[in-house]
């Protein structure tokens, strides 16, 4: 069976594309699935990729992830900065886990400045636009050891 990499991603991020493309660009969330899928491939990593606006969804979806996953790509979005109940979904994960932002949260408003998610994140992407999930694939599949 091909180690599984889980993508979540939260809040308003289904509208990439058209939302903010002075920030977050062009590509649209399909886009960025279809790029990070054809990576997995070559690394012949299974790849489940899902975006959702809802809180308890992701928590779902973490949880789902402890049994199923080998490694967990997040873009949370605004929970980033506000979600304790993310935090403590992925406190129960014992894989690695990548944080991903399109944007460089850093140079933005200061409430973007802090992660809750970053407490427990392997690393963190931020600023590399869309790019971002690439990196942060090829990072955890050297860290599981798939073969490119
Ligand atoms: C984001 C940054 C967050 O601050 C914002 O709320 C998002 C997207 C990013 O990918 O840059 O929704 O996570």
């Amino acid at each position: 069976m091909k180690p599984k990499i889980v993508v979540l991603n939260g809040p308003n991020l289904n509208l990439l594309g058209q939302r903010q493309p002075e920030i977050y660009g062009r590509d649209t969330l399909a886009d960025v699935e279809a790029k990070v899928r054809k990576l997995a491939d070559e690394f012949g990593l299974d790849l489940d990729f899902r975006q959702s606006n809802h809180e308890g969804q992701l928590i779902d979806w973490i949880h789902e992830a402890r049994t199923t996953a080998a490694a967990l790509i997040i873009n949370p979005g605004a929970y980033t900065h506000t979600s304790v109940a993310i935090l403590d979904a992925l406190k129960t994960c014992e894989f690695p886990i990548l944080e991903v932002h399109i944007s460089n949260v850093h140079q933005r408003e200061s409430f973007r400045h802090h992660s809750y998610v970053s407490l427990v994140a392997t690393g963190v992407m931020a600023g590399f636009g869309v790019h971002g999930y690439e990196l942060a694939l090829r990072h955890l599949a050297r860290l599981i050891g798939a073969k490119g």
